[in-house]
């Protein structure tokens, strides 16, 4: 049976000021009451056995991830491995590979599907649908993707090129470039033939380690220190490397399945407004917030009140100890910021 693997170690700084290093996006509830770790973790129990769920995070965030999982289903504690530090979603795909493998018991290592833990999914049945044809893929040997229809040049994202197609809606895949720049993703969405990479994978575990040792050698051969115990030593002098980077951009045999169930990446604070809950005057509040006069605006605090006053098309977040106050239009721009005071500090 397959195995998920749900990746919750990235920072998420995006969403600043409410997503940090300390406290970054998956482990916050941005939507509802639960968080988009925990809101991860229940999808994948329509899908997986409790014990076939592993999550992977770094140490400094184990005990809240624990916590968060145990509140939401208990059975799910026991899966959540610490990594002693970020080294990227490949090596971390790998420790999870390492744990479904030790849990199956089995000769050959499980089939295994990669969740983010910070999107947005829309329609579970029709999820669970692509899951399914992605998994007899994969056991044919097909790395497998879910491709998103792109709908602007976003250069956060990989970008998958359809080839012919094999079964109902998939397809096989003539290349994927991780994160291209502007003017490449613009010829992308002119082209009409890419998709947008979800961040999703299922993989055959076989082919997957195989992978591993042609295109990421120093990984390889610390997969091959694999023993008794739990894969773990020596983690923090191993490459740092994405998934994308480091196996999807190398190889060969990639299918790519429609996504059709409505994803969100939940990039911005625009993409959270688009996709928040609005009152009659299409304002997004969220805390300990009021709005006179507000249109088109997103209040959200989480430390103290927040007020606002005739604002139209504005998102204000407010925490402790840093405010934003920014243009509708302008959230992509978050990330410089971040930038600016990474050096100031
Ligand atoms: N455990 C662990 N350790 N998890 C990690 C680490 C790590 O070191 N680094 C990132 N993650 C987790 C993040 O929390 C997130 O859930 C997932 O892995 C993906 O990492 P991101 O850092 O968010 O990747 P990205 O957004 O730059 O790019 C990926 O997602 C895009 C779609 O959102 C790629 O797969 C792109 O191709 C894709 O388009
Ligand atoms: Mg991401």
């Amino acid at each position: 049976a397959c195995h998920a693997i749900i990746l919750a170690g990235g920072s998420g700084t995006r969403l600043w000021p409410i997503s940090r290093s300390l406290f970054p996006k998956q482990l916050i509830a941005l939507n509802g009451d639960l968080t988009l770790l925990q809101e991860t973790l229940k999808r994948a129990l329509t899908h997986f056995r409790p014990d076939h769920i592993h999550v992977v995070t770094n140490e400094e965030h184990v005990f809240e991830v624990r916590a968060q999982a145990r509140t939401l289903d208990p059975r799910l504690e026991a899966g959540v491995i610490a990594e002693p530090r970020g080294r990227n979603t490949l090596p971390a795909i790998l420790l999870g590979l390492d744990a479904a493998w030790r849990a199956t018991g089995g000769e050959t290592p499980p089939t295994i599907a990669v969740f983010p833990s910070d999107h947005m999914l829309g329609d579970i049945p029709r999820w669970q649908a692509a899951l399914d044809e992605a998994t007899r893929l994969a056991d044919d040997g097909w790395f497998v993707t879910f491709g998103v229809p792109p709908t602007h040049p976003e250069t956060g994202y990989g970008y998958i090129r359809r080839g012919d197609s094999i079964a109902d809606r998939s397809f096989e895949v003539e290349g994927f470039v991780e994160k291209p720049d502007h003017a490449t993703a613009t010829a992308y969405l002119k082209d009409g033939r890419y998709f947008w990479n979800s961040g999703m994978f299922v993989f055959n575990g076989q082919s997957l380690i195989e992978a591993v040792h042609a295109h990421q050698s120093d990984l390889g051969h610390w997969w091959e220190s694999r023993g008794d115990r739990p894969l773990i030593e020596g983690y923090t002098s191993i490459p740092s490397i994405s998934v994308d980077y480091g196996i999807m951009e190398h190889a060969s045999r990639i299918a790519v399945v429609e996504a059709d169930f409505g994803w969100d990446d939940l990039g911005s604070w625009e993409a959270l407004y688009r996709l928040g809950k609005k009152d009659e005057s299409g304002c997004v509040r969220r805390g300990d917030t009021m709005a006179l006069d507000c249109e088109n605006s997103m209040l959200f605090s989480r430390g103290g009140k927040l007020v606002g006053i005739g604002l139209k098309d504005i998102v204000a977040v407010q925490t402790r100890d840093a405010t934003l106050v920014c243009a509708l239009d302008k959230t992509q721009r978050v990330k410089d910021v971040v930038e600016l005071l990474k050096a100031e500090s």
